[in-house]
């Protein structure tokens, strides 16, 4: 029955099927950070769900190490009473003098809203806080979360919208995270004694397992020690536009509504933390 002249279309499809495949199959790209049975993968590798209660919770992380890229997550956040509960997608390299990228997202209280808390540590130096409201619920769904670091700056995007820029100024003053490569992190655990109204409402463990849902990872970022293609150049080939990404015009439109609607908190307006000068990157721009 079947013609001869089908068989490269069936056979490219088979190979398209595999390459979709291997975009973000949990299976393939994580290890089981802590947690044990806490973290499970489900749907063929599609899903992860992290789970917390009193004894622990739960966490994973990229096989692989990567030196700049895009970092793609769809989360749906613990629903319901979620005080005390921290749920992050992080990147970050390891040891004291480490750099990270982080989200973390701050549980509350039901109907009470959730609160992005953003860091950038640079050589296990921290102190670089931004946080933010949502202008959504974001456990009713999932909502993509990403993070694009190239030379250039780090931006992070909820659906698209950019919240957050850090930018390499390229001085000496200024550090930026380009001398270590880093993996994805993903981790659900409790922090009662801080993350909700600074710790005055506690989890409630009677609420215990609080779940939360990861899927459609997609690291599209240049694998370390660099024998991928997809590494930063000045040229990038379509779909790689990340290796070069910046605001532009469009960008620092969203970023401006952002900041004006939804920032709660700016390491770089902190005038009582840095009463006698404000972090060099601050003075160069508040905020980009
Ligand atoms: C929790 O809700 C309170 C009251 O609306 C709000 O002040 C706070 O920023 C929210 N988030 C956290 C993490 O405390
Ligand atoms: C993964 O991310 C890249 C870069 O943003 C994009 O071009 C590609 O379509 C994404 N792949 C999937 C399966 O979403």
């Amino acid at each position: 029955m079947s013609s001869p002249r089908l068989f490269p279309i069936v056979l490219l499809s088979l190979f398209l099927c595999l390459v979709s495949a291997t975009a973000g199959n949990f299976y393939q790209d994580i290890d089981v950070l802590f947690g044990d049975w806490r973290t499970q993968i489900l749907q063929g590798g599609e899903l992860i769900t992290l789970s917390l209660d009193k004894a622990s919770g739960a966490g994973f992380r990229s096989k692989n190490e990567y030196l700049y890229g895009r970092f793609d997550m769809r989360m749906k956040l613990v629903g319901g009473d979620s005080a005390g509960t921290v749920t992050t997608f992080y990147m970050s390299s390891q040891g004291p003098t480490h750099n990270e990228i982080d989200l973390e997202f701050l549980g509350n209280s039901s109907g009470d809203p959730y609160v992005v808390h953003t860091n950038v540590i640079l050589q296990g130096k921290g102190g670089k806080e931004q946080e933010f409201y949502l202008w959504f619920d974001p456990t009713k769904d999932f909502h993509l979360y990403s993070i694009v670091w190239n030379p250039k700056n780090i931006i992070l995007l909820v659906d698209e919208v950019p919240i957050r820029v850090y930018r390499n100024w390229g001085t000496k003053g200024v550090r930026y995270p380009s001398d270590q490569p880093m993996k994805m992190y993903a981790t659900l655990w409790d922090a009662e004694d801080w993350a909700t109204q600074g710790g005055r409402v506690k989890t409630d463990w009677s609420k215990a397992p609080f779940i939360a849902s990861y899927k459609g990872y997609n690291a599209s970022a240049c694998v370390w020690p660099s024998s991928s293609s997809n590494c930063p150049s000045s040229s990038p080939t379509p779909g790689n536009e990340w290796q070069s990404q910046t605001l532009g015009v469009k960008g620092r439109n969203m970023l401006r509504w952002v900041q004006k609607k939804y920032m709660i908190y700016n390491y770089c307006t902190d005038f009582k933390r840095y009463p006698r000068r404000l972090p060099r990157e601050c003075r160069k721009s508040r905020f980009l």
